[in-house]
């Protein structure tokens, strides 16, 4: 039989078929964007940041942006998770400085006003970014595509844009179950629909964010955090078998075990707060990412050296993926990234 090595290919694709990589794959959440100058350059050029998300040319340019500068081992396609719910329907705006607005959706007849039918169309520019952007990726480069959680989207629907504990989104899950239940579903169905889409434009591995996934106690959790994405997994992988599947259950904590157990995710990315202990006890039944402090990131540093030499010490034995545990700010110092990525490829601090 003919054997393809994985590493020539893609040691993110390596690592993500369990096996160890070393140096492990490095890539980093949110790696295009305000840090970069050339981003910036390029998104004073649109008037607003979803118009960026829905020119092909201009979303391809700035996904491969930071790969013209650091070794990175993926590119992740350029867009947001909450380009969903404006594929639904809902209005959703940007605001310099403010974050996300969307028109709140809090009761039963605006979430039968959802048009899950018309939403892959409003999502085609993703899948044409994809598609620019694997015209000129390296082979060994992986292309990840995204959504956020149903939960994670549906608490920025519910609330209308960001929030501090998620109040209104578990307030509607606790007095009316049945209604956050249809959304739930709903983006579930659209998302997985997005996914699949995402792949079948070239996209070889996927990950799902579930930024909000902390807000919930232990049932809750598994209602509408563990459930849903194990529906979405399901059903993208009832189509695409071996697509690749990173989880990213930010702040799950002790429910992370369980979340990585039961939804059939293939890698868990693991927040700042997720001691390095319980990182090497969920390494033994999956490949984890992580979880580096964007914020030593910005100090970088003796402290940076060292913690990026202790994180390749205590996972890089077994399949790991160097990444930050949250997205990177946009105070970070290009030359703390250069540092980190030579850092990790060069195996030691
Ligand atoms: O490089 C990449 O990672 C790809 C692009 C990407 C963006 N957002 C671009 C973006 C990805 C993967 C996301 C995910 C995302 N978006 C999440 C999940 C990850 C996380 O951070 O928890 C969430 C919750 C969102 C929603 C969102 N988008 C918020 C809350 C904001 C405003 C806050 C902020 O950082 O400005 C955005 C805007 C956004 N998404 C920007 C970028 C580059 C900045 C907007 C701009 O440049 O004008």
């Amino acid at each position: 039989m003919l054997r393809v090595p994985f590493s020539s290919v893609s040691p993110l694709l390596k690592v993500l078929a369990g096996q160890t990589a070393s140096p492990p794959p490095i890539w980093l959440m949110r790696q295009a964007g305000r840090y970069l100058p050339e981003y910036r350059q390029v998104r004073s050029k649109v008037s607003s940041f979803l118009d960026l998300c829905r020119t092909p040319d201009l979303a391809a340019e700035v996904t491969l942006q930071p790969l013209r500068r650091f070794a990175f081992d993926a590119a992740i396609v350029f867009s947001d998770i909450l380009i969903v719910p404006y594929a639904l329907g809902q209005k959703v705006e940007f605001v310099d400085g403010e974050g996300p607005k969307l028109e709140p959706v809090r009761d039963a007849k605006s979430v039968a006003a959802l048009e899950g039918s018309s939403a892959v169309k409003a999502l085609a520019p993703v899948y044409e970014t994809i598609e620019h952007v694997i015209a000129e990726l390296p082979k060994s480069v992986a292309l990840i595509g995204f959504c956020g959680a149903p939960w994670t989207v549906a608490t920025y629907m519910v609330e209308g844009g960001g929030s501090k504990d998620q109040a209104e989104a578990r307030l509607l899950a606790y007095r009316q179950p049945d209604t956050f239940q249809r959304l739930v579903d709903l983006l579930v169905d659209v998302s997985a629909n997005h996914l699949v889409s995402q792949a079948k434009a070239g996209a070889s591995v996927l990950q799902i964010f579930d930024s909000w996934a902390g807000s919930l106690p232990e049932d809750e959790f598994e209602r509408w955090c563990t459930n849903p994405t194990k529906k979405l997994v399901g059903q993208v992988k009832a189509i695409l078998p071996t697509i690749p599947i990173i989880g990213f259950p930010r702040g799950a904590g002790l429910l992370a075990e369980r979340y990585a157990r039961e939804t059939g995710i293939d890698a868990i990315g693991c927040d700042t707060s997720m001691p390095v202990g319980w990182m090497q006890r969920l390494q033994v039944h999956l490949p984890v990412q992580g979880n580096l402090d964007p914020l030593l990131l910005v100090a970088g540093g003796e402290a940076l050296d060292i913690r990026v030499g202790a994180l390749l010490e205590t996972l890089g034995q077994q399949p790991f993926i160097f990444n930050l545990g949250h997205g990177i700010l946009p105070e970070t110092p290009l030359e703390h990234v250069s540092r980190l990525v030579n850092l990790v490829k060069a195996g030691a601090a």
